[in-house]
């Protein structure tokens, strides 16, 4: 299968990736086609170890593909790229740095002006609701906030292409649906296009535009689902929708 060339904000056609050592052969993921559209919000779910996280360190750059092709807002991926976001399902914060010093992380590895990053890092304080928290340390936030600086961290630079990795699997259930209600209005606000990797249907439906399904490993793209909802989410009411629970539902028997 071929993809359009160009508009696309990721492109995979074809993409595999096989890691090979002495004691290892394993196919993670095989042809793996996909175009995912500039502001498109998409979730990607499928059985454990069928190379999810494998998928987005292709996009990144920080894996290259063994066959296939990889383009990022229509170049190819030849080396970890600097225009993308990346969020892990642990926060990854340092300790010894605050909220503010965490965020501005991003800006001092990538070497951007401090006033700007400044200005910036104060926008996404306000919007993900860490005002007041500037100086704490990680160990004061609770698990929720650290995801929150993570994700601070990781749209500090305004990047076109968000990749989020579990972002919210190590959360309680009431936090991580506060979670994806700001994710939600985050990304309504800033118009980046999202790849979400999660084990929780509702929240892959929830947030997205499309769900990718795939297969157990070699992990490729058995299915995906248009979510049909409409675009303002408010979120007992989404999921109370017929057309949460029937693509829900869909999902499930996918997955098998
Ligand atoms: N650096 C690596 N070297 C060798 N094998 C690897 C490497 N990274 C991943 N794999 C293998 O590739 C397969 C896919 O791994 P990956 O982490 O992408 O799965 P996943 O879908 O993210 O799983 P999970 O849902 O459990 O996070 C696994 O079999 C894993 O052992
Ligand atoms: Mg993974």
């Amino acid at each position: 299968m071929t993809v359009t060339l160009g508009t696309a904000a990721v492109e995979l056609d074809a993409a595999a990736v096989r890691f090979r050592s002495k004691k290892f052969d394993v196919t993670a993921i095989r042809e793996v086609s996909l175009a995912v559209e500039p502001g498109e919000f998409v979730s990607i779910v499928g059985p454990s170890g069928c190379g999810k996280s494998t998928l987005l360190k292709l996009v990144s750059g920080l894996l290259k593909p063994s066959s296939g092709a990889v383009r990022l807002l229509g170049e190819p991926v030849t080396g970890p790229r600097h225009d993308i976001g990346y969020v892990f399902q642990r926060a990854a914060l340092l300790e010894w740095r605050s909220v503010r010093r965490n965020i501005l992380l991003q800006a001092e590895m990538r070497g951007m002006p401090a006033a700007g990053a400044a200005r910036r890092a104060d926008e996404l304080i306000a919007m993900t609701g860490l005002a007041g928290f500037e100086t704490a340390l990680p160990h004061e936030l609770s698990g929720g906030m650290q995801q929150r600086v993570a994700l601070c961290r990781a749209l500090l630079h305004r990047p076109r292409v968000l990749l989020m990795d579990e972002p919210f699997g190590a959360l309680d259930a009431l936090t991580r649906e506060q979670m994806n209600v700001e994710l939600r209005r985050i990304w309504r606000e800033t118009g980046t296009t999202v790849l979400l990797v999660t084990h929780s249907i509702a929240e892959a439906v929830y947030l997205a535009d499309r769900v990718v399904v795939m297969t157990a490993r070699p992990g490729s793209v058995r299915d995906l689902i248009p979510v049909e909802l409409p675009s303002e989410r408010e979120y007992s009411e989404t999921l109370a929708r017929p057309e949460f629970s029937a693509t829900a539902a869909r999902i499930r028997r996918l997955l098998g």
